[in-house]
């Protein structure tokens, strides 16, 4: 069979390109928007330009793209008067944080940011990352025509179909504008997966610098050319991205553009803790979950249960999941003492020299050891007893802790459920042949 790739190349462009209508509705919105920011500036007499900025101003945007309206101030702005500024304007806006505050709009399906930041006129003078965002758009509109445009939008759709598009710190994947730059150094989306499936992370593009801060993905930006614009995407994402590139086949193209979802059991023994937000600001709340799930996982490990995989996830609340190897431990537990020539030796038999119920101190390798009771034996009991000592930030409340495992995780919300592992490689990475079979023994399907 033949692969009519031209063919394929437009079925992808007609899924993900904001049909024209809409794009009119869109904007139309947009301008709705834009006369409210100018009747602000008349009355509080704030100084700033309402910029379009992002894909649609550079011509990239796929269905599902937000809106990027940015309010570029000449000089010394106070960030909390704009934003209190914003609320009442737009008082259905949602707050969100990032160097400075600023307001998400949901219109119809899609949402628009509302980001203040400095009107800059070259890349020495930048005081927020915000204010970078014109120069990337004159450089698309300068450097990219309308083929490279369609390129970048079929290749961000393939990042979003394997899950490594976006770079907000909940994914940790690539951004638009890196997805975009990919394309101006290799020009195709093809090209982009040949030299992609050869990558060793780090991954070094074009002239950079081997070395950027221990970046895992180094893609200098050239209108900064101090920046590494994809320092923030993720190791994962990036093996993730390798392997998609040399699985990639024309043929199964939608397994890898456009998913379905599986669906999965959550593994006996698996413990989920939720976290209640006060606030819920993912550039907060994600990276506090990560890092309160490796203590977690520390803390499990040194009170004898191996964890074999954890993840979180953001869902209204916070949850952390813990899949142990065994959620039981025996009662005897193993501890071991001073080597034999040791000082501590006197003390370790002071304490333990009669032994237990289990029997008498013995010998392991040099050491002197013992097997004492065991105190904390369910898993619940040890994640109970460690959880409050985990720094947690303070958008989530710590007297609403809830710790779910056995029959109650029936109760969590599918989404839990179903994105236990997270995230995950999708059908694309099914054996090519498509035979074989998914090792569950309720699972009918082939
Ligand atoms: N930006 C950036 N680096 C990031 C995130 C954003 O430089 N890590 C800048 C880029 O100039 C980008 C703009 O902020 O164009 C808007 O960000 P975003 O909406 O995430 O990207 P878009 O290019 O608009 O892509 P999308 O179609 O996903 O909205
Ligand atoms: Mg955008």
């Amino acid at each position: 069979m033949s692969i009519d790739k031209s063919l394929i190349r437009s079925e992808i462009l007609h899924a993900v390109k904001e049909p024209e209508e809409l794009r009119k509705e869109r904007i139309s919105e947009i301008e709705k928007i834009v006369s409210k920011l100018n009747e602000l500036k008349r009355k509080e007499g704030l100084e700033f330009e309402v910029f379009i900025g992002g894909s649609l101003a550079k011509g990239t945007d796929i269905k599902g793209s937000d809106v990027d309206v940015f309010l570029l101030f000449g000089s010394e702005f106070d960030p909390f008067r704009v934003l209190s500024a914003l609320r009442e304007t737009f008082p259905d806006g949602k707050e969100e944080y990032s160097e400075h505050p600023y307001i998400t709009l949901e219109r119809g399906g899609f949402s628009v940011d509302l980001v203040p930041g400095y009107r800059v006129a070259s890349p020495n003078d930048l005081r927020t990352s915000v204010d970078r965002t014109p120069l990337h758009v004159e450089f698309v509109k300068k450097t990219f025509d309308e083929e490279m445009k369609d390129e970048a939008r079929i290749l961000k759709q393939f990042l979003k179909g394997i899950g490594v598009y976006g770079a907000e710190s909940s994914v940790r994947g690539m951004s638009g504008y890196v997805a975009e730059l990919l394309i101006y150094q290799f020009r195709t989306f093809e090209n982009v997966l040949k030299e992609a499936s050869k990558w060793r992370i780090p991954v070094v593009i074009g002239n950079a610098p081997k070395e950027f801060n221990g970046a895992s993905m180094v893609l200098m930006d050239p209108v900064d050319t101090e920046r590494n614009a994809a320092a923030n995407v993720s190791r994962e994402n990036i093996a993730t991205f390798i392997l998609a590139a040399s699985l990639f086949r024309w043929e199964r193209w939608k397994e890898f553009f456009f998913p379905k979802q599986g669906t999965f059991s959550m593994p006996e023994g698996t413990v989920v803790i939720r976290f209640v937000c006060r606030k819920c600001n993912p550039e907060i709340v994600i990276p506090n979950l990560r890092r309160a799930s490796e203590v977690l996982t520390k803390e499990l490990e040194s009170k004898g249960f191996r964890v074999q995989y954890s993840s979180v996830l953001l869902e209204k609340t916070g949850y952390i999941t813990i899949v142990p190897e065994a959620t039981y431990l025996g009662d005897a537990e193993l501890h071991i003492g001073p080597p034999v020539n040791s000082r501590n030796v006197s003390s370790f038999l002071g304490k333990w020299g009669s032994g237990t119920r289990f029997g008498m101190p013995f010998i392991l390798g040099d050491r002197i050891a013992v097997l004492k009771e065991r105190r904390v034996r369910k898993i619940e009991e040890a994640v109970a007893e460690i959880i409050p000592k985990v720094k947690m930030a303070k958008d989530l409340d710590p007297k609403k802790v809830l710790i779910i495992s056995g029959k109650d995780l029936g109760s969590l919300p599918e989404r839990v459920r179903a994105g236990i592992v997270t995230p995950s490689l999708g059908e694309w990475a099914s054996h090519p042949s498509g035979d074989v079979q998914r090792d569950d023994p309720e699972s009918n399907e082939s």
